[in-house]
């Protein structure tokens, strides 16, 4: 089939502002859209800039805005639009673009720092491995699935709003640590979240779980951040 696909272009070095640029391309009905970009670029026009890598949903480094919602490029086939044959694909909102498609994820990468994405356990004195309950493994395990392509994030109305805020990329992440049994510094890492551009910034508007790619429960796990900092304060 004959596909139209309309893309963002910008060269902060070299434009003035960003444009459109129209391409016809021919694709089958199960041909990603990465393909069909990887086409664009390979047959008709090697200046359109793009990132991917692994193109099977596990970098996360393809997200983009597919007729405007943030997908992930390698995941989402041509025939799962309703739009038919038409396509406008743009970069990421809320972030500044570098050239084309690549945005400067750079400012997400610093929140994840903040929530120290890293198991920092006690002193293990048994003399054996620091071995995971079962239950808690499978309680954290939404939030392993995340692949840090940012879709959450950009795609968020409070992070639109709000740039100090930190964000359910790196909320999901701090879930990881604050509910893994090994890790000392839970009380540590609730009383950090405990912010209104912390965990009180999420306003349960559930987008963020609606565009993950991977379908973690985002806003659930958040909840039940909010739930622990509560239940901390009140001594429980
Ligand atoms: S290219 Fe790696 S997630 Fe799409």
């Amino acid at each position: 089939m004959q596909c139209h696909f309309t893309v963002y272009r910008f060269d902060p070095a070299a434009d003035e502002k960003p444009h459109y640029q129209e391409y016809e391309i021919a694709a089958e009905p199960t041909d990603k859209i990465l393909d069909c970009l990887n086409k664009i670029r390979w047959e008709q026009d090697p200046t359109l800039a793009f990132r991917s890598s692994c193109a099977h949903g596990i970098c996360g480094s393809d997200a983009l805005m597919i007729n405007g919602r943030t997908e992930l490029a390698c995941q989402k086939l041509v025939r799962d639009f309703k739009s038919g044959n038409n396509f406008v694909i743009e970069p990421l909102p809320l972030f500044d673009v570098v050239k084309d498609l690549i945005v400067d994820l750079e400012p997400f990468f610093e929140k994840y720092r903040q929530v120290q994405p890293y198991l920092k356990p006690g002193k293990n004195t048994s003399g054996k491995e620091f071995i995971q309950e079962a239950e808690n493994q499978e309680f954290i395990e939404p939030a392993l699935r995340c692949i840090l392509c940012a879709s959450c994030t950009a795609g968020c109305p409070i992070n639109r709003a709000n740039p100090d805020y930190l964000g359910p990329a790196a909320l999901l992440r701090a879930f990881r640590y604050i509910f893994d049994s090994r890790d000392s510094t839970t009380e540590h890492r609730l009383e950090k979240i405990d912010a209104d551009d912390g965990v009180w910034g999420c306003k349960t508007m559930w987008w963020c779980t609606e565009v993950c790619p991977k379908e973690i429960p985002i806003t659930k796990c958040l909840g039940q951040i909010k739930r622990a900092v509560m239940q901390k304060k009140k001594g429980g």
